[in-house]
């Protein structure tokens, strides 16, 4: 009995860790496609989502709007916005002030600004 126990939790370990590779090899659960990232689909939506509801026309705060490429672009390549944005949790700098962007929002806007920060 101790031994099928054993071997069971074995199999299960042994499983977990087939799964867990293969999930690290494809990236199923949380794919991040940085290969084709463009303002339209990608940054706006992620502005929009994170930035815009306090930094926007007609309410910007510390005078800065993030509403539109102008806006975008402007504090983008700038450097401001990658700078605020690249900073670790806790630094009281950081953009958005309630914690930072996921690891793949990050990368996007990263790639973003380094093409050119493009109105694409
Ligand atoms: C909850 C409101 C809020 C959100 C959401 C927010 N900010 Fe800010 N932001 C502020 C405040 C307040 C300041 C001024 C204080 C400071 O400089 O940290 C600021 C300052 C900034 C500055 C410096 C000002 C300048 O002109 O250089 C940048 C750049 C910036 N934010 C970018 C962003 C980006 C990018 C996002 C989204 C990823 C974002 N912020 C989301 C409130 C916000």
């Amino acid at each position: 009995m101790k031994y099928a126990f054993a071997f069971i939790s074995f199999t299960l370990l042994l499983w977990n860790c087939t799964a867990r590779n293969e999930e690290d090899q494809y990236g199923t659960d949380d794919p991040c496609e940085t290969a084709a990232v463009s303002y339209s689909q990608d940054v706006s939506v992620i502005l929009s989502a994170n930035c815009t509801s306090c930094h926007n026309d007609s309410n910007p705060t510390a005078g800065l709007s993030l509403e539109g490429h102008t806006n975008a672009s402007t504090s983008a390549l700038g450097g401001a916005l990658m700078n605020r944005v690249q900073r670790p949790n806790g630094d009281p700098l950081l953009m958005p002030p309630y914690g930072q962007l996921s690891e793949c929002d990050q990368a996007k806007l990263r790639k973003w600004v380094n093409e050119g920060a493009l109105d694409n």
